[in-house]
């Protein structure tokens, strides 16, 4: 394994050198108590909703990098209780990755923390809470983060779209049921309202757009139905896709994006199938009409560079996910474990050599899908038939199934693998791995 680009401008983050470019302002991003709008259309009316957002609102501003640039955020928790932040997907300086007890002190209500990194790959990432996130998460304190490419695909907008659930009240508060064991015990704390938040409300018809999904749902699977476009999936979970596909359903477990390039036909719908039928999501209207219009076909966005798995891994391991309602039996103390233990433990579960390729297989031993994060690197994900599929950082696996992953492990530092189903990870299914 040769030292990566990433590793490099990592460590330029690490020592306090200041890079020659890309030398970012600082920004920042307060947490707080918020009064946002969240119901809209129909059940607008019913009000707004205390919640908690960044910076006066959820989801919290847009942050924005080029690729290979520097991030510094001035953290300033006044949530009212400890927090920090955790920068979805990146692959990042360890220390700057915001977990609480692994990588940092929460940052108490009424301190600050600054942080400040370099992100290493172009594509649509997240930041979030990392401190109850289960409550903090599903309460709003979550935002959009964006690396630009060097040259960013040609189009006419480039949208983010935010995909979330709530579970609100008839006076539009939050139901006060965050850490119901009940829920956590099954599918984790499912919203009864949700909505896609596209970051602009129009585009022309014959536009060509880009589209970043995030589900920022703490706990469900988004299955996306989009009409109104004729285009390519080019990304997912942040990392381009080797050849653009075409795409149906979009399958997303919390944590998880998807980037469309498309062409826009009429408006744009986003919905999602449920067992009473089909829900809407949100619409993006078409008003207008693209004198310009493309012709060029959708094209691969520039690679991430990092190598698809050839020959054997160095390690084999295997990550049972195990526990739940209407699960067997097993070893850990909570709800749920991983291979038999339930949560952090004092010494990692694996400890690998920096650049040691791991062939891992989730297996899922409950009788719930789970969405596994691996924190400061991406693997790929292994097809059935053994072929190569895509680079992600959250893997969704179905009950009774597994999957295997190809990861090679070059970031060092302290790394969370968790469930990304937040009810889950806070009952156990949460363990933790360290390069050295
Ligand atoms: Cu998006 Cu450990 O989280
Ligand atoms: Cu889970």
């Amino acid at each position: 394994m040769t030292i990566s680009r990433r590793t490099f401008l990592a460590s330029t983050a690490a020592a306090t050198i200041a890079p020659t470019f890309g030398m970012a302002k600082t920004q920042s991003l307060r947490a707080e108590p918020v009064i946002q709008q969240i119901l809209a259309g129909e059940y607008r009316d019913f009000g707004p909703t205390p919640a908690l957002g960044f910076n006066g609102g959820t989801p919290g501003p847009l942050l924005k990098v080029r690729q290979g640039e520097e991030l510094a955020v001035t953290f300033q928790n006044r949530s009212g209780a400890d927090s920090s932040v955790h920068w979805h997907g990146i692959r990042i300086y360890n220390a700057m990755d915001g977990v609480p007890g692994l990588t940092q002190e929460p940052v108490a209500d009424g301190e600050d923390f600054e942080y400040r990194f370099v992100a290493p790959d172009a594509g649509t990432f997240w930041y979030h809470s990392h401190s109850r996130s289960w409550e903090q998460v599903a309460k709003g304190l979550y935002g959009p983060l964006i690396v630009e490419e060097a040259t960013p695909p040609d189009v006419d907008a480039d949208i983010i779209v935010m995909i979330d659930d709530w579970r609100l009240g008839e006076d539009a508060a939050f139901i006060d049921d965050f850490g119901a064991m009940f829920q956590f015990a099954h599918g984790g704390r499912l919203g009864n309202y949700a909505k896609a938040m596209p970051s602009q409300s129009t585009v022309r018809q014959g536009d060509r757009v880009r589209l970043r999904l995030i589900n920022t749902s703490n706990a469900r699977i988004f299955p996306i139905d989009i009409t109104g476009i004729d285009g390519k999936l080019v990304a997912l979970d942040g990392m381009p896709l080797t050849q653009v596909e075409d795409f149906g359903k979009i399958m997303m477990a919390p944590a998880q994006r998807a980037d469309i390039i498309a062409d826009v036909v009429e408006d744009i719908q986003f919905s999602f199938q449920t067992r009473e039928g089909d829900y809407g999501l949100g619409t993006i209207l078409a008003e207008g009409m693209n004198p310009s219009k493309r012709s060029s076909a959708i094209s691969p966005l520039p690679p991430s560079g990092i190598m698809p798995p050839s020959g054997e891994a160095n390690r084999r391991e295997v990550l049972r996910m195990q526990g739940g309602a209407m699960g067997g039996r097993h070893a850990g103390d909570d709800i749920w474990s991983f291979n038999g233990i339930s949560d952090l433990q004092d010494e990692p579960w694996l400890k690998i050599d920096r650049g040691t390729s791991v062939l891992m297989t989730l297996v899922n031993d409950t009788s719930f899908p789970h969405g596994i994060h691996l924190h400061g690197q991406h693997f790929f994900e292994i097809e059935a038939d053994g072929s190569v599929g895509p680079l992600r950082d959250t893997s969704l696996v179905d009950p009774g199934e597994s999957r295997d992953i190809y990861c090679v492990f070059d970031n060092p530092g302290k790394w969370l693998l968790h469930c990304h189903m937040l009810g889950h990870a806070a009952t156990g299914m949460r363990t933790w791995v360290e390069v050295i």
